[in-house]
């Protein structure tokens, strides 16, 4: 979800008034997702490196990560159940605050019953890690390293593969995100920034899908 840093300043604004209005877009863009029949929609909400920003802007950003978690009655009303994805909460590295713990396991527990799209929220997240962990737990199973044990170790080995990877806000790189999961995908880039990323937009990203597999 890049760009919510150039929304703000081509709006003389913050850049937190940026990710505020990116996690409003969020909540809409999921409603839109909802209406396309979209069973899997990953967002990243917080990287491994985003550590590295400015204090404050990391709080208003983990603020905001709680406030999503927080949005059950809307994700109950719209059958979507959340999940989470990002580096174990007592794996040495991680370093997710215990209230923002707290968010996430109480939003997914209370959306746990919606059989409608997955929501799964990147927060801590980085690919590189989530392969180093699934590696070296493959190299311990009775299979050894193989694509299928790689895949069996990796956070959330349900988490289907990424028929479209979409880049904001004028990015035309890969990113951190979803490494193993993203072999094969579509790539839609677009100059739009996160907080103005809505239907049209989407609908060009599931163009490039040839059967409807998300
Ligand atoms: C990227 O924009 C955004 C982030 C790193 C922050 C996370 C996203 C949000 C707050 C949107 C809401 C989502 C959730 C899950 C609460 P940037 O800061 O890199 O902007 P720039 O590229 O213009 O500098």
């Amino acid at each position: 979800m890049d760009g919510n840093g150039r929304w703000a300043a081509a709006r003389d604004l913050p850049r937190t008034d940026g990710h505020t209005e990116g996690e409003e877009n969020l909540a809409r863009l999921v409603r839109i997702a909802v209406q396309r029949d979209i069973s899997h929609l990953t967002v990243f909400g917080f990287s491994t490196e985003n550590w590295r920003r400015p204090r404050p802007e990391v709080r208003h950003i983990l603020g905001l990560h709680e406030k999503l978690f927080g949005r059950v009655a809307e994700l109950n009303e719209l059958d979507v159940r959340i999940q989470w994805i990002g580096r174990p909460f007592d794996s040495r590295e991680a370093r997710t605050p215990k209230y923002v713990q707290r968010a996430i396991r109480k939003a997914i527990a209370d959306t746990a019953h919606n059989t409608g799209m997955t929501l799964t929220v990147a927060f801590d997240y980085g690919g590189r890690a989530e392969l180093v962990q699934a590696v070296e737990e493959a190299r311990r199973s009775p299979t050894g390293i193989t694509p299928d044990s790689i895949s069996e170790h990796l956070y959330l080995p349900d988490l289907p593969p990424v028929a479209v990877l979409v880049r904001t806000s004028g990015e035309r790189r890969v990113s951190n995100f979803l490494l193993w999961q993203s072999a094969g995908a579509a790539l839609h880039f677009t100059e739009t920034p996160w907080p103005d990323f809505g239907a049209a937009e989407l609908d060009a990203a599931l163009a490039l899908v040839p059967a409807r597999s998300v």
